[in-house]
């Protein structure tokens, strides 16, 4: 029986590449968007892929747009929360609303896009959680207080929902990405992004689609005794 999927942020960056593993592994799949109706609308046009809008910040409209979901697609079995943003500046010139915004959207984007699906997947006694974290919320990153506390904040998250899930059949694993070809390392300064590169063994940003992958196989039946791991996707940037 095909399993329905919601990805956050799934139309642009990794979250595209997600969303369409997904669906090749023959999953029903709802990808979300905040914001960019164009590059939602292409998505769909490329790959059928049904697309939804709302604010993952915002528990009210994250529970809203589950409820369509589920009322389109079925009960959720696969969730993805993926969306993220970043607000980059030196500590000392960071504003409290960069920290808001990142915190909102990728902490507690985190808690607003896992609980209102959490109960259904207890009831059902079948539930995968992935949480897209990051190599910074591991190793901390010069001008990213804001982004590396979220990033390392998921982990708990996920670590925790994992002993709480075992026992109804839910699993709960995060992928630290490293340096990824997306808009969002696309838009680091360029000096700055090639001595990133410098710092990657394998010499080369990492591509959406092998994130894709690793979320495809923890999402599967195959991956039912995996649970509370970090998988580290980074080309060995950084070992834990
Ligand atoms: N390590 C050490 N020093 C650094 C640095 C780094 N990584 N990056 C910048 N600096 C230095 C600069 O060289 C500069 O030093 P000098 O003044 O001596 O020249 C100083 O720090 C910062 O200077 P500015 O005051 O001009 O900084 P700014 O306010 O203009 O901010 C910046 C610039 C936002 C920090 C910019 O350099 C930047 O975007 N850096 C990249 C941060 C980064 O790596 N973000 C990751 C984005 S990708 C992502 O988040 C995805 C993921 O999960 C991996």
């Amino acid at each position: 029986m095909a399993r329905t999927a919601l990805v956050t942020g799934g139309t642009r960056g990794i979250g595209a590449a997600i969303s369409a593993a997904l669906k090749e592994q023959g999953c029903n799949v709802a990808a979300t968007y905040a914001g960019n109706d164009e590059a939602a609308a292409a998505f769909t046009k490329e790959t059928g892929i049904k697309t939804y809008k709302w604010d993952v910040a915002d528990y009210d409209a994250s529970k809203a747009g589950i409820a369509k979901v589920e009322a389109d697609l079925g009960p959720i079995d696969i969730v993805v929360a993926n969306a993220g943003i970043t607000r980059d500046a030196p500590f000392h010139k960071m504003t409290p609303e960069q920290w808001h915004q990142v915190v909102d959207t990728n902490l507690t984007g985190v808690f607003n896009t896992v609980h209102p699906v959490w109960p259904g997947m207890r009831e059902r006694k079948f539930g995968r959680v992935i949480v897209i974290s990051s190599i910074n919320g591991q190793k901390g990153q010069f001008a990213q207080v804001n982004y590396a506390a979220t990033k390392a904040g998921d982990l708990g998250i996920v670590k925790s929902l994992a002993q709480e899930g075992a026992r109804a059949g839910i699993t709960a694993n995060a992928i630290c990405p490293g340096y990824i070809a997306t808009e969002m390392v696309m838009a680091v300064p360029e000096k700055v992004r090639e001595s990133i590169i410098s710092q990657i063994p394998t010499g080369r940003l990492g591509e959406p689609e092998e994130i894709g992958r690793c979320v495809a196989f923890l999402a599967s039946d195959d991956a039912g005794f995996i649970n509370g791991s970090t998988i580290s996707a980074n080309g060995g940037q950084f070992f834990v």
